[in-house]
């Protein structure tokens, strides 16, 4: 019983004692804004429902297990080179405000048309088979195409 009351009363006190011991402006500074609770996008690594469960607005990734959306979006980003930004609002990743966010939906459906209809199904042509890190992608190659170097002859290649 008396420990009890006094691990309380140690903490009261402790607690009493930062109040008056922090000063005012370390308080404002680490006082966190507003908007500071920046929570993980992503669900748990082992939840395995279907996306459209755990999460709040999915349209076509509907059916994929939501513990892979996490890999799919880092590889968006890659692709195209940009920051997740680039199609959300970030911290309301469930918002359609962006029209970058419709167009990947758009191009999601027709990667998957291009594996289906030319590839059997398989995912040869990727986001990144085209945008290699670029917003858009190039449409012609550049105006002086770099000459490959001369093969080097082997030494005793017998030519
Ligand atoms: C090229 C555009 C694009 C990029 C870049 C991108 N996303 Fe997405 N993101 C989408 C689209 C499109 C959806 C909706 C998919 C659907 O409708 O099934 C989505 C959905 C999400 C969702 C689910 C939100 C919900 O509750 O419905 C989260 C979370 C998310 N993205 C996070 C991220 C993060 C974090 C990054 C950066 C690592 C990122 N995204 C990069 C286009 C993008
Ligand atoms: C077959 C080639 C091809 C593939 C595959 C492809 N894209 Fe694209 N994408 C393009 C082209 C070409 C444009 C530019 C169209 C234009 O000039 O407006 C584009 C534009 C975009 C844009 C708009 C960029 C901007 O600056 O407004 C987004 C977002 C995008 N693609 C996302 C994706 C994502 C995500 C994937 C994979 C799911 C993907 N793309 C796969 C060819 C492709």
């Amino acid at each position: 019983m008396t420990k009890v009351w006094s691990f309380a009363s140690a903490c009261a006190f402790g607690a009493a004692l930062a109040f008056v011991v922090a000063p005012g402006h370390l308080q404002s500074q680490e006082a966190p804004p507003a908007n500071a609770e920046q929570k993980s996008p992503w669900v748990e690594g082992t939840d395995s429902r279907p996306a459209e469960q755990a999460y709040m607005n999915i349209k076509v990734f509907t059916g994929l297990p939501a513990n892979r959306l996490e890999f799919i979006m880092k590889n968006w980003k890659d692709s195209l080179g940009v920051q997740c930004t680039f199609c959300h609002i970030k911290g309301e990743w469930e918002r359609d405000d962006k029209e970058e966010k419709e167009t990947a939906r758009h191009m999601k459906t027709m990667t998957e048309g291009i594996a289906k209809s030319y590839f059997n199904g398989k995912f040869d042509v990727t986001c990144y088979t085209c945008h290699h890190g670029e917003e858009k992608p190039a449409k012609n190659p550049p105006a002086a195409p770099v000459k490959r170097q001369p093969r080097p002859v082997q030494p005793g290649a017998g030519l």
